[in-house]
């Protein structure tokens, strides 16, 4: 076995992954990159840009059916699932590929295996094994764990991959079903993006939630919004449901549920419903990817599988050893996968020495999140409830997309945005936003907020006429009672 020699090696290739190892290179770091399923991680391959991509054909099919309304009486078109998602595992192909070429550029090595830490300390580097037809070891001055996350598989819900699936399973390149009644476990972010997909391709979907709302870390009204839509669609959410079973019948599933208010104790004499479908997806969350690393060995500890990390370098229990992305538990985002990378390759390389970076602390007050269901949902900082909680007035300003030019030529005039300031600063601490470009309008708000602006600087800042982007501008208008094309009050000193 040959033992080649990197300043970093990094376990596992998704967007923490990847990003590190480009990240390392243009500091100037000899790079090894561990990945044993897929370059890209969940985020290209089963994760972000395949539910973008089939979002895309939804939303296409969206405007088809109003194209009658712009003067485009589009008649007798057809709906072609499979062509969807040949189109989706066309850009995921590339995308992989356009990573892998990356790395090559920058002159990372790429071993495709299982990534194990077998040893080491940082003077002396650690031994890594890759576990695959060709076993290989190599040593690295400091290591990198971005090992992700899967779908969350629980006993009693009897995932069987055929008729009870996972995310994974319905974005593997071959799923090119559409089921005439889909049941989805979870309103969550995954849950709520399939609903959209599968209802506008024509599916029946009821959702079971254990919750009393679905998307529960958004805006109570973001939310109401979302429902309201979802209700239109003819999408059922069924909250505060206890799931008891999820049952492959032969011909389809059936999912036994109680409420989720009766005790655990009294579940079994307790009113019961079922809900019978083609297929269930079930989105409950995910789990850490954090089995068979070395973990133990090092004496690296989890919680729940989470691997600890330091919070203000990202390191480990174990000296040099350094975690980052869904892996660690925090908020299971690509950016914030992104972010970390960044913040783990600093303090790897200051710790060597010798390469042209400072150390970091990861930074989570601003984490945009965006929820691509039609309509779109993004959001920023803080939320009503939490600035409350935490003692501080506020000011809100909304302004609702059909006061909109732009919106309204574009017939996008569904949904609102809200932006929270500080009441004595008029500093902006968050924003929600509901309709057409939401995420894209809240990375201003998040730029914003990076560099301590007040909902003047933003109303002050021009913004083109007509665009979408006028949405915050007055939204931050809306805060000091100054949005112009909305009814208001004269302003007082
Ligand atoms: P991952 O992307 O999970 O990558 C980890 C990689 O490590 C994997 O490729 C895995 O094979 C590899 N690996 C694991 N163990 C080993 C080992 N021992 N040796 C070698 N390799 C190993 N986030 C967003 O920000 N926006 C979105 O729109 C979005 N949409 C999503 C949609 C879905 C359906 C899902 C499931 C997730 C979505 N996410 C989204 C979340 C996002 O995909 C994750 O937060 C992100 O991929 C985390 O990156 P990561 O690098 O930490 O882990
Ligand atoms: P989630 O945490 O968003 O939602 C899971 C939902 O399932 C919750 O509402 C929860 O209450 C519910 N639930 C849990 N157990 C249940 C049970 N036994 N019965 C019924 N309901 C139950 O997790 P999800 O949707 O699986 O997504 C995982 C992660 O992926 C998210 O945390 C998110 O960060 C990321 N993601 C991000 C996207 C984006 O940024 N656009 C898109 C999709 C996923």
């Amino acid at each position: 076995m040959t033992e080649q020699q990197y300043d970093l090696a990094v376990i596992g290739a998704g967007p923490g992954g990847y990003h590190a190892a480009v990240r390392a290179a243009q500091y100037g770091a000899k790079v090894a990159l561990i990945e044993k399923k897929y370059v890209g991680g969940t985020c290209l391959n089963r994760g972000c840009i395949p539910t973008k991509a089939l979002y895309a054909s939804a939303h296409m099919i969206e405007k088809v059916e109003e194209a009658g309304e712009f003067g485009v009486e589009i008649t007798d078109f057809k709906v072609d699932f499979a062509k969807a998602v040949d189109r989706k595992n066309k850009i995921v192909q590339e995308l992989v590929e356009g990573i892998a070429a990356l790395e090559n550029a920058w002159k990372n090595d790429i071993f495709i295996g299982h990534g194990k830490i077998n040893g080491g300390i940082p003077e002396t580097g650690f031994e890594i094994s890759i576990q695959s037809e060709d076993n290989r070891l190599i040593n690295a001055k400091r290591v990198i764990i971005a090992t992700g996350s899967s779908p969350a598989l629980i006993p009693a819900f009897n995932i069987d991959h055929k008729r009870i699936l996972t995310s994974d399973d319905i974005l593997d390149p071959n799923f090119k079903i559409v089921p005439k009644r889909l049941l989805i476990i979870g309103a969550g972010v995954i849950g709520c993006e399939f609903a959209n997909i599968f209802n506008k391709f024509g599916s029946n979907v009821i959702m079971l939630e254990y919750l009393p709302t679905p998307i529960a870390t958004e805006e109570p009204m973001i939310v109401k919004q979302l429902q309201k839509k979802f209700q239109s669609l003819g999408i059922e959410i069924n909250v505060s449901q206890n799931v008891l079973s999820v049952e492959n019948t032969g011909s389809g599933v059936k999912v036994t549920t109680c409420s989720a208010s009766v005790p655990r104790d009294q579940v079994e004499g307790a009113e019961k419903f079922t809900f019978e479908a083609d297929l269930c997806l079930v989105s409950i969350g995910r789990a850490k990817e954090s089995s068979n690393i070395g973990l133990e060995e090092m004496g690296i500890k989890t919680d729940r599988g989470a691997i600890k990390v330091n919070p203000k370098t990202l390191e480990t229990a174990a000296k040099g050893i350094y975690a980052i992305g869904d892996v660690t538990g925090g908020l299971m985002l690509a950016h914030v996968a992104y972010h970390e990378a960044d913040v783990a390759v600093a303090n790897a390389l200051a710790s060597i020495g010798g390469f042209p970076v400072h150390e970091m602390t990861p930074d989570y007050n601003i984490v945009p999140a965006t929820i691509f269901t039609s309509p779109n949902i993004g959001s920023v900082g803080l939320r009503r409830k939490v600035a409350k909680d935490r003692g501080i007035d506020i000011l809100m300003g909304q302004f609702p997309y059909q006061s909109l030019g732009k919106a309204k030529c574009m017939g996008e005039e569904e949904g609102f945005i809200m932006v929270l300031a500080e009441k004595q600063t008029h500093k902006i601490i968050g924003a929600s936003c509901i309709g057409t470009e939401a995420p894209e309008l809240i990375a201003e708000i998040a730029l914003a907020m990076q560099h301590g602006l007040t909902v003047h600087d933003v109303a002050e800042t021009i913004h083109s006429h007509p665009t979408v982007s006028e949405m915050v501008l007055e939204g931050c208008e809306a805060v000091v009672g100054k949005a112009i094309h909305k009814k208001g009050r004269p302003i007082h000193h």
